[in-house]
């Protein structure tokens, strides 16, 4: 008798059990979601560019350009000190960077450690009196149609943005040298800088849209969205946004 019950109890348990298996597997009404689009499942909207105002001082996608100067002065309100290598000491102004972009170029440092690479800040911030200072003197050293191939004139520097950031090996190689686009760790950029929101703003070839030579370490930071649009169509910020 007992032993009687205890058999019901369990084909009943077990019953129940494989009801709701059932039901979690067929009675949720809609499938799960399939990751390519079909005939009947279109492919989700275009990118949307207005998502993000470029005009806008200090926004994810603000486009400065030398046709499109900072307002006069400008200076960001968040200025810190990332947790990463430094070049110079953490208060120097080169140092410093919005705090907008810390965590995303913190986790983009950390994911370059894991890699086997040893990097660091040469130049973030930049005010735009040390701007006047630094394109003065490739003025002075190379003439003023090179010195524009190279250097933002003051009022014009996404360095004054925050947003920005110079980096390069800690053994100094290759530093502000184009040369750091063939080592590894150039390489790692151009591949994944994307992955954290950044861009390779001065790409390899395209001095005539953006203005300036190759500089596959100047990293600037617009988001992962964005950042992996460019990257996926090789474009720069004028291209994609018909500038
Ligand atoms: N080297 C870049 C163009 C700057 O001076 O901002
Ligand atoms: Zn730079």
């Amino acid at each position: 008798m007992g032993k009687k019950l205890i058999g019901i109890a369990t084909v009943l348990v077990v019953a129940a059990a494989g009801f709701g298996a059932s039901w979690l597997m067929f009675g949720q009404g809609k499938p799960p979601e399939s990751s390519t689009p079909t005939a009947s499942q279109p492919a989700p909207q275009g990118f949307n560019k207005t998502q993000h105002d470029i005009n806008e001082p200090g926004g994810l996608w603000w486009i400065v350009n030398k046709q499109r100067p900072l307002p006069k002065g400008y200076e960001p309100a968040d200025l810190t000190t990332p947790k990463i290598k430094l070049r110079w000491a953490p208060i120097a102004e080169s140092m410093q960077v919005s705090a907008s972009i810390t965590p995303s170029l913190e986790a983009m440092y950390q994911a370059m450690v894991a890699a086997g690479f040893d990097v660091m800040l040469i130049s973030g911030y930049r005010s735009e009196k040390t701007q006047a200072e630094l394109y003065n003197g490739y003025v002075s050293k190379s003439g003023q149609a090179e010195a524009d191939r190279l250097s933002a004139r003051p009022g014009t520097s996404e360095h004054q943005t925050g947003l920005v950031v110079d980096l390069g090996r800690a053994d100094g190689k290759c530093e502000l040298d184009q040369c750091l686009g063939d080592l590894p760790e150039g390489k790692w950029l151009a591949e994944h800088a994307h992955e954290y929101g950044f861009i390779i703003r001065y790409p390899q070839g395209k001095e005539a849209t953006v203005g300036y030579m190759y500089e596959p370490w100047h990293l600037r930071y617009v988001g992962k969205e964005l950042a992996a649009e460019l990257h996926a169509k090789q474009q720069t910020m004028e291209e994609f946004f018909g500038l």
